[in-house]
């Protein structure tokens, strides 16, 4: 991974490994330093554009190797596609098409040219960076370690002296991004509930964060039955995570709240085997509340913000919850189990009825709830739902400038038909129809009046191919770019 990002004036020296040079399709030639280094280079970038070889297009890359002295050992040519069509996320894909295409030619720092356009647009050159560093992380836990490219440092070649902090920003924002792919690749067996609380714990510690780790005595205590319903057919001890962040005077106040199922086998409503490996991700609701308040502090964000991490097993055993079995959640209400794989909004319902408590203005919960938010929306876009529009458009306006793409679904009182319950209060399980959205309906019956968004996140916590540029293989780490940009927006006015 890159270790150090850094500004430079936009001199060449000579002794670079390798300068990234990012040109737009509609450029008329080269200009400025872009320019300076074809003239070092004896016009082999001119040439290459003038062949056709090089268009520019969006994410085309071109490694050239110069011959000539004074000039950098290699240039990448990289296309950014037409100017007027930059956004974040494209210029996330540019920039992790760069990082791919050095990754496996060892070089161990880069330089990068930055375009005047990318310097004066924050979120475009945020994209560039974000993709660039993202694309260099890999997952392994094999014998001889990781086949990690040895590139640490990345210098950003302009004179705006105002992109330090772009610059800055993203460099942090990456690292809990990485920090929410590690624990999300990570497998069960390596992350239980009580690890994920011990590192919750470290985290907090790290960045000045108070936090407190509940165990099943002070669940028991706090009438936190859907919690501990869910954790009853694991061996593993339930916790609960609570992160109180607070440089903001109390204002705006945000509880996030995410799902952590370190493992959602479905419980006695098993899942097939095939995909279930996935479901060691089922904690990534968690991980990414977790990352972005650890993140919010480093930054020191004039915000007061609570994390709550409702952590468990989901598992099939001999004391395990059955379907038709009917719990009480912390408020009081009872609710019939139909299927035992529908988990997530048990303990989430207990979190929300708690998140109440500490007065917030805004409750947002993150969570991988359901399948049927692919089915809706695909892999790269989540779903918010919630009841404050305002916030609903400030969310998805946020996912813009992010490259974390959200999307709204109604949540009208016709979905709460579904899932009233015929013994209980409320059924787990509202039938197929609109099922992200009856989970939804579910959840919003333990936020009271307190505005609240439900971002599902099943089908972008998770990327199947890596065929995305800045994406790999297994945890994307979505989530936490866009609640930090969401929360920074609240501070916008
Ligand atoms: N964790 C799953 C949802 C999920 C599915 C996340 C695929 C990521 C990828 C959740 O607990 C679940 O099992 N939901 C069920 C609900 C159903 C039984 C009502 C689902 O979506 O199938
Ligand atoms: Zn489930
Ligand atoms: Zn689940």
């Amino acid at each position: 991974m890159i270790r150090s990002i850094v500004r430079v004036a936009p001199n060449l020296t000579g002794r670079e490994e390798v300068v990234i040079v990012p040109i737009f399709q509609d450029d008329k030639g080269l200009t400025g330093p872009a320019r300076k280094l074809d003239i070092l280079c004896r016009s082999a970038l001119a040439k290459a554009l003038k062949s056709g070889r090089f268009a520019a297009k969006r994410g085309q890359t071109l490694l050239l190797a110069t011959t000539t002295p004074r000039a950098p050992e290699f240039v990448l040519l990289l296309g950014l596609g037409m100017r007027e069509e930059l956004n974040a996320e494209r210029a996330a894909n540019a920039g992790g098409q760069a990082s791919t295409a050095l990754k496996s030619l060892n070089f161990k720092s880069a330089n990068l040219l930055l375009p005047e356009v990318v310097a004066q647009s924050p979120d475009a050159l945020h994209g560039l960076l974000k993709g660039f560093l993202l694309a260099q992380y890999g997952y392994s836990l094999k014998r001889e370690g990781s086949n990690e490219s040895p590139l640490r440092r990345l210098a950003v070649m302009t004179a705006e002296t105002r992109v330090s902090r772009v610059l800055r920003r993203t460099k942090l924002l990456v690292e809990h991004v990485v920090g929410v792919r590690d624990w999300v690749n990570a497998p069960a067996n390596l992350l239980t509930p009580t690890d994920l609380a011990n590192k919750a714990r470290n985290l907090s510690e790290a960045y000045g964060i108070k936090c407190r780790v509940l165990g099943r005595k002070e669940l028991e205590r706090m009438g936190m039955g859907a919690v501990l319903a869910v954790a009853r057919g694991s061996t593993q001890e339930p916790r609960f995570i609570v992160m109180h962040y607070n440089q903001g005077g109390g204002r705006p106040r945000v509880c996030l709240v995410g799902k952590a199922v370190t493992f959602d086998s479905g419980g006695i409503s098993i899942k097939p085997w095939q995909d279930m490996h996935e479901m060691k991700g089922d904690m990534a609701g968690g991980a990414v509340v977790i990352q972005t308040i650890a993140a919010a502090a480093r930054m020191r964000l004039p915000i007061e913000a609570v994390a709550l991490v409702p952590c468990v097993e989901n598992m099939p055993d001999g004391g395990a919850l059955r379907p038709g079995d009917v719990i009480t959640t912390r408020d009081g209400r009872t609710v019939e189990i139909l299927s035992t794989d529908a988990e997530g909004r048990l303990i989430l319902a207990d979190a929300l009825s708690y998140a109440q408590e500490f007065r917030p203005e805004l409750i947002v919960d993150f969570a991988t709830l359901t399948g049927a938010v692919i089915i809706a929306l695909g892999k790269r876009v989540a779903a918010v739902i919630g009841n404050d529009d305002s916030m609903i458009e400030r969310l998805i306006q946020a996912g813009k400038r992010s490259a974390e793409l959200v999307w709204s679904l109604p949540l009208d009182d016709v979905f709460e038909e579904a899932i009233k319950g015929d013994i209980s209060d409320f059924k787990n399980y509202g039938g197929r129809d609109g099922s992200s959205i009856t989970a939804a309906a579910l959840l919003k019956q333990f936020v009271g009046r307190t505005p609240w968004l439900h971002v599902d996140i099943a089908g972008t916590f998770w990327s199947d191919s890596g065929k995305i540029p800045y994406h790999s293989k297994g945890a994307t780490g979505y989530g936490v770019d866009l609640t930090l940009s969401f929360l920074e927006s609240l501070l916008g006015g």
